[in-house]
C-alpha cells in the first residue's frame, strides 16, 4: 500500500473568551481509515466542511495529528484547489517551478530540466511559460503549472484536494483527462478530494464518502455509484441530477 490511515483523527477547539468556557470541539477528522494502492485513485468525497481538507492537509505533513497513524510509502506532492492563490504572483513561472527544488539541492541545469519535463508533461509550451507571471494565464493553465510544480520532486503520490473546483466545466474535463494520462505514465497513486460526485466517479478506483469527519461508506467506485449501502451515500447521490 502506497497510503495507509489509521484511525487518524484531528479536533480543532474553539476559545470562546476569557471567562467563557471553552466550547465543544469541532471533529474535523474522527477516526478516518482507508488505503490506497500503488497506481491507484482513492476518492474522498462528502459535502463541505466534512474534513476532506484537513485529511489531505495532514498527509501532507502541513497540520499535526490528534491522534491515529498513517504511513506514506513514497514521495508525495500536493495540489490544492485554488491554483491563483497558491501560486505566488511575484514570482514568474521557473521561479515557482524551481523553488520547490532547493530543498533538494539539485544544480541550476538539472533544475531548469526538470521544469522543462514538468510543463511538458502538463501539454504547456515551457519556452513560452516560465518567464511569465501567475496572472497572465487563465484557470486552466494556472492549475497545469500547479499540477507542474508538484511535478518537479517526480513525486510517486499525489494529493489532490478539489484540483478542478475552481475551474469551469468546459476546462475540467482537460485537467482531469490530464491527470489520469500522467498517472498512467508514472504510475502515481492519487488521493483526489472532491465534493463533486461525478468527478469523483471519473477519477477513482476506490471511494470513501464522508460524513462529520468519518468515512461512512467506502467501496470500490463502481459499487459506490451502482448499489450505496449507506443512506447517507444514497442521499447525496440523489442530489446529482444524472444519478
Ligand atoms: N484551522 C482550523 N481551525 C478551526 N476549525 C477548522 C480549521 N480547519 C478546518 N476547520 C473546521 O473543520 C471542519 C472540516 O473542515 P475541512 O476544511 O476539512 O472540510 P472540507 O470537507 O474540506 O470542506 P470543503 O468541501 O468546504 O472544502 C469544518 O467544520 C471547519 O470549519
Ligand atoms: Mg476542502
Amino acid at each position: 500500500m502506497m497510503i495507509e490511515v489509521t484511525d487518524l483523527k484531528k479536533y480543532f477547539y474553539k476559545r470562546k473568551g476569557f471567562f467563557s468556557p471553552s466550547s465543544d470541539p469541532v471533529k474535523a477528522v474522527d477516526g478516518v481509515s482507508f488505503s490506497v494502492e500503488k497506481g491507484s485513485t482513492f476518492g474522498l468525497v462528502g459535502e463541505s466542511g466534512c474534513g476532506k481538507t484537513t485529511v489531505a492537509r495532514i498527509l501532507s505533513g502541513i497540520l499535526e495529528k490528534d491522534a491515529g497513524r498513517f504511513s506514506i510509502s513514497g514521495k508525495r506532492d500536493m495540489v490544492f484547489q485554488d491554483p491563483f492563490g497558491s501560486l505566488n504572483p511575484r514570482m514568474h513561472i521557473y521561479g515557482i517551478l524551481s523553488e520547490s527544488l532547493k530543498v533538494s539541492k539539485v544544480s541550476p541545469a538539472e533544475a531548469r530540466a526538470r521544469c522543462v519535463e514538468a510543463l511538458e508533461l502538463v501539454n504547456l509550451d515551457p519556452a513560452g511559460v516560465m518567464d511569465k507571471y501567475p496572472h497572465q494565464f487563465s484557470g486552466g493553465e494556472r492549475q497545469r503549472i500547479a499540477i507542474a510544480r508538484a511535478l518537479v520532486n517526480r513525486p510517486e503520490i499525489l494529493i489532490l484536494d478539489e484540483p478542478v473546483s475552481s475551474l469551469d466545466v468546459s476546462i475540467q474535463a482537460g485537467i482531469l483527462n490530464l491527470l489520469k494520462d500522467l498517472q498512467e505514465e508514472k504510475s502515481l497513486t492519487y488521493l483526489f478530494i472532491s465534493h463533486d460526485l461525478r468527478v469523483v466517479e471519473f477519477m477513482s478506483d476506490t471511494v470513501g464518502v464522508m460524513k462529520n469527519g468519518k468515512i461512512v461508506e467506502c467501496a470500490s467506485a463502481k459499487e459506490i455509484y451502482s448499489s450505496p449501502k449507506h443512506p447517507y451515500t444514497r442521499i447525496l447521490l440523489e442530489a446529482v441530477p444524472s444519478f
